[in-house]
């Protein structure tokens, strides 16, 4: 009895020192340490840091234009378009740096840049073209080269008419003319310029 006594009192201490024993090489403990948890905390942080310097950047170094603002959007109003024929002489908008042509094709932006090297070319109402004082280019009404060193056409900004009946249309690709009629508002995107077709 005592025997059994002593034996029972040996396994009791044995299963207390195993269960206050360390755990056993190679195997690892569950739930994180305080250290593992500050490294995730730090972690997060400069993740969230860059994101936002990130973010920063790219709005400060994306360009913004106001309407109005030459880079922006330039409203026209419709009553004011000259009239759509092909003798009409194109009207000049100064802040916008673009021509209004409005042909029997449709309206076109022109952009007030010549194509050779950059000067501003000027409306020759009689000889119904316009005119480059620099080095003698000329184009048509339209934008389309004539002659001289101009490598192409006019480039044009394009625009999207809102039609009286709701509907939209915008410039093409190709810098192709809108249609005029029945426009109720014109808006003339000079951040987006699309060049002239080369020619030869
Ligand atoms: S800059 Fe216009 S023709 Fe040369």
């Amino acid at each position: 009895m005592a025997s059994s006594t002593v034996s029972r009192g040996k396994v009791a201490a044995a299963t207390t020192k195993d269960a206050n024993a360390a755990p056993a090489s190679g195997v690892q403990e569950k739930g994180v340490t305080r250290r593992e948890f500050l490294y995730y905390i730090w972690g997060a942080s400069l993740a969230l840091f860059l994101a936002e310097a990130g973010g920063a950047v790219v709005w400060f170094a994306l360009p913004r234009f106001r309407a109005g603002e030459f880079g922006g959007a330039f409203g026209l109003a419709a009553d004011a378009l000259p009239k759509a024929s092909v003798t009409t002489p194109p009207v000049l908008n100064s802040a916008g740096k673009f021509w209004v042509s409005n042909t029997d094709e449709g309206l076109r932006a022109l952009s007030q840049v010549c194509t050779h090297l950059g000067c501003l070319f000027k409306w020759v109402p009689s000889n119904n073209r316009f005119e480059c004082p620099c080095h003698g280019s000329k184009f048509t009404n339209k934008g389309v080269y004539i002659e001289g060193p101009a490598p192409r056409s006019l480039d044009r900004f394009a625009l999207t008419i809102t039609y009286a009946d709701g509907s939209t249309k915008t410039t093409d690709a190709e810098g192709g003319p809108v249609p005029s009629a029945n426009a109720k508002s014109i808006s003339v995107d000079t951040g987006k310029k699309i060049l002239g077709k080369t020619h030869g």
